[in-house]
């Protein structure tokens, strides 16, 4: 099985990090063969909305998110991890999400089917979050993630999200939750 597990926060190792770190772990010991990519070190500009995708399905900007595009549909799983920030992902997350509109306009302009992954059974997705205030909810990264998924034609298998936790590193003093997206990895790979 594999995976592609993408990293959405632009602070290196900070809470986001130390969950997706984790799921990747709990992935990899079930078997699959994980690669990660860290969209703060790529350049995957936002959509403009010059709707060319409606004409192939492809999207016409040319940058870092070409690839990614293809790593996304061949994958059978795919691992999303972003801090929130004003109430949704970060700003790295949402232009890679936004990207995805041409596989929306395939779907749903050009009435094609989403490629189903190299394995050939239906995509698998989790979604990891962190929050500094003790008041998030996670409803709004939640209406974003979905419709991504959703998009991907994946099967939301699970999340993980943690509130109050705001200082970079702090998510590992709770070994129960880094043990929390451990076991999320590895269900995404093993859950029928
Ligand atoms: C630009 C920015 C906006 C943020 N907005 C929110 C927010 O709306 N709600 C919240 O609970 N935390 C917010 N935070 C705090 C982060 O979500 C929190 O520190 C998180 O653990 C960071 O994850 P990371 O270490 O993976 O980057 C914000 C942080 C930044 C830098």
């Amino acid at each position: 099985m594999k995976i592609l597990a993408v990293a959405g926060s632009p602070r290196r190792g900070g809470n986001s990090d130390a969950l997706l770190e984790q799921a990747i772990a709990g992935a990899t010991h079930a078997g699959a063969e994980v690669e990660l990519v860290v969209l703060s070190g790529l350049k995957v500009a936002p959509c403009i909305g010059c709707e060319r995708c409606f004409a192939d399905g492809r999207c016409a900007v040319k940058d870092d998110y070409q690839a990614l595009y293809d790593k996304a549909l061949e994958a059978d799983g795919f691992i999303l991890a972003s801090p929130v920030y004003f109430t949704n992902v970060s700003g790295w997350t949402k232009a890679f999400i936004d990207r995805f509109q041409c596989l929306w306009a395939l779907r749903f302009v050009l009435k094609q089917p989403v490629p189903l992954p190299v394995g050939g059974q239906k995509r698998r997705a989790i979604f990891l979050a962190t929050a500094g205030s003790a008041s998030t909810r996670f409803d709004c990264t939640f209406s974003t993630v979905r419709a991504l998924f959703s998009t991907l034609d994946a099967t939301w298998v699970g999340s993980v999200c943690v509130n109050n936790i705001d200082e970079k590193g702090a998510v590992s003093g709770h070994p129960e939750l880094l043990q929390e997206a451990h076991l999320l990895g590895a269900k995404l790979v093993t859950e029928p």
